[in-house]
C-alpha cells in the first residue's frame, strides 16, 4: 500500500471519470492506495479522481475506523430525500475550504464492490452527505459550486464543535 498525492488542480479535478469495467489487482491497488492516503489525511471520502486516476471509485470512512471503511465502484444515487441538510463541507483537495452546502438528509446509492458484485448502500447525515459529494467528483462536480457561502476556518471549527 502507498499513501498517493492529493491532486488540487482544478482543471484535472473538473474531467469526467470513466466506468469501472475490469475488476482486476490493478483496481484492488487503487482501492487499497485510496485506503491508505484517506487515512493518512483523516478523511471521510476520498473518489479516484483526487488521486489522479479518472475512474468510477469513491471510499467512504464516516467514522474513521478500518471497519466502517466503504469502497463504491461506479456509485449510482438511485434514492434521495426531500428532507434536506445544510451544513458545512470541506474537501481534501481544498485544504482549509469550507462551506454551507445544502445535501439530502438521505440517500441509497447502488454500486459495485471490489469483486463487481452489486451492492445497495444507505447513507443519512453525514454519510449520506459524503456520498454525494464523492459521487459529484466523478462527474467533475466540486463543492465550491454547490456551497451557497464560504467559511472561513474559525467559524468551521465552531460549527463543527457546536455539531458534537
Ligand atoms: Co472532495
Amino acid at each position: 500500500m502507498a499513501i498517493r498525492e492529493i491532486i488540487e488542480d482544478e482543471t484535472f479535478l473538473r474531467k469526467k471519470s470513466r466506468d469501472v469495467v475490469v475488476f482486476d489487482k490493478r483496481l484492488h491497488t487503487l482501492l487499497d492506495d485510496m485506503a491508505h492516503t484517506l487515512r493518512d489525511v483523516n478523511g471521510v471520502g476520498i473518489a479516484a479522481p483526487q488521486v489522479g486516476v479518472l475512474r468510477r471509485v469513491v471510499l467512504i470512512n464516516e467514522t474513521g475506523e478500518p471497519e466502517d471503511l466503504l469502497e463504491l465502484i461506479n456509485p449510482v444515487v438511485i434514492e434521495a430525500s426531500e428532507e434536506i441538510q445544510d451544513d458545512a463541507e470541506g474537501c481534501l483537495s481544498f485544504p482549509g475550504e469550507y462551506g454551507m452546502v445544502e445535501r439530502p438528509m438521505h440517500v441509497k446509492v447502488r454500486a459495485q464492490n471490489r469483486s463487481g458484485d452489486l451492492i445497495i448502500l444507505e447513507g443519512e447525515g453525514l454519510k449520506a452527505r459524503a456520498f454525494c459529494h464523492e459521487i459529484d467528483h466523478l462527474n467533475g462536480e466540486l463543492f465550491i459550486e454547490k456551497a451557497s457561502r464560504m467559511l472561513d476556518p474559525e467559524e468551521f471549527e465552531e460549527r463543527k464543535k457546536n455539531r458534537k
